[in-house]
């Protein structure tokens, strides 16, 4: 075998691979998602109730829908780590059998930089962005625990 039909094999095999490549790209085959457009999107819309603008506004209206206690449990995912999934208290006290007002209140004190325990400094970078409605949010979930 001569330098010339090696090199024509190899230009057949790569373009032979080329070929392959190109047609398996297809989305039946590797359920790529991402090359979604025109017809495809136009369809992904209407399967997903509009499209990523609407999507997210529907998802707006269902969190301002949502209940106090609801949007409380949500805020109190960045609580677990020190007061524990029940409110059973670790790194910060039990906060569990508590009612709401009394965790209004605390949290009111903890936001405005008031010391109560010898570790409130703990807790004044967590109250410190917290608005009226998050208070009473948590205060709504953190007193049915
Ligand atoms: C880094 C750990 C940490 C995180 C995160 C944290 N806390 Fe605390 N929390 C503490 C500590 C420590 C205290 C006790 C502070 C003191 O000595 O005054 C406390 C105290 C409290 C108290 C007063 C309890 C009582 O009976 O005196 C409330 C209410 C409270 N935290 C609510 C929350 C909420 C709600 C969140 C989440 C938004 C949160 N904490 C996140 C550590 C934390």
């Amino acid at each position: 075998m001569n330098t010339t039909s090696l090199i024509a094999a190899f230009v057949v095999l790569i373009s032979g691979l080329i070929w392959v490549g190109m047609d398996s790209n297809n989305a039946d085959w590797t359920g790529n998602r991402n090359q979604c457009v025109g017809d495809c999107y136009e369809q992904w819309k209407t399967d997903n109730a509009g499209g990523i603008a609407e999507m997210e506004q529907v998802k707006q209206m269902a969190l301002a829908a949502a209940s106090p206690a609801a949007l409380g449990e949500q805020y109190y995912g960045q609580c677990i780590a020190c007061h524990g999934g029940r409110g059973e208290g670790g790194i910060g006290p039990m906060l569990a059998g508590q009612t709401a007002a009394d965790i209004v209140a605390k949290l009111t004190a903890y936001r405005a930089g008031q010391e109560r325990g010898a570790q409130s400094a703990l807790m004044y970078p967590v109250a410190k962005p917290m608005s009226d409605n998050d208070l009473d949010n948590l205060a709504a979930f953190i007193s049915s625990l």
